[in-house]
């Protein structure tokens, strides 16, 4: 969501120091998806009374969601970014994207107030994100050279 608000608005300062704590920010949603996880697992009794939910559809999305988190939390520091170098850790990084997705899945398919509160809140993040994809390709197109036509 960073990403795209900088890209609009360029000079925000709060932005500026909510980038900075970006990985911080991270890994404090991970410790909520956590705590969110071991809630469930307590009041269903414990990991094997809860694996039977997982196939559910509409826990199936937050499943894959938190799985996708393990790694990008584990790798959200200084150590991973020098060992994996940056091309193969921004790739990880990027899946991000899916667990965005299963998240929203998740809360849409839960209904009521937990779907407006789904829609309320991905519904800016996937238009902004749309916004700075568009820009970037346009940016893109911009720097690749003219390609050269050949005459007979
Ligand atoms: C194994 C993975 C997951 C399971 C078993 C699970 C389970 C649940 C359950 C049972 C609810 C309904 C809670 C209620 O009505 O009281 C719920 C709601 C919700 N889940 Fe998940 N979830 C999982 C992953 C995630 C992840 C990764 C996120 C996001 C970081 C997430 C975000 C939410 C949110 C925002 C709600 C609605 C608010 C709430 O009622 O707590 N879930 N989930």
């Amino acid at each position: 969501m960073l990403n795209p608000l900088r890209s609009l608005f360029a000079t925000s300062k709060i932005l500026r120091t909510l980038n900075k704590h970006r990985r911080i920010l991270g890994v404090a949603i991970f410790n909520y998806a956590l705590l969110h996880v071991i809630c469930f697992l307590v009041k269903r009794g414990g990991i094997m009374a809860s694996l039977k939910w997982i196939k559910h559809p509409i826990i199936l999305p937050g499943f894959i969601a938190f799985l996708i988190f393990i790694p990008l939390a584990l790798t959200s520091n200084k150590f991973s970014l020098k060992h994996l170098k940056f091309p193969k850790w921004k790739k990880l990084h990027t899946k991000a994207y899916i667990a965005e997705w299963g998240i929203f899945i998740h809360m849409i398919l839960w209904g009521g107030d937990t779907a407006t509160y789904g829609l309320l809140f991905f519904m800016p993040l996937f238009i902004l994100q749309g916004i700075h994809r568009y820009k970037r390709k346009q940016q893109e197109k911009a720097k690749v050279p003219m390609a050269t036509t050949v005459t007979a």
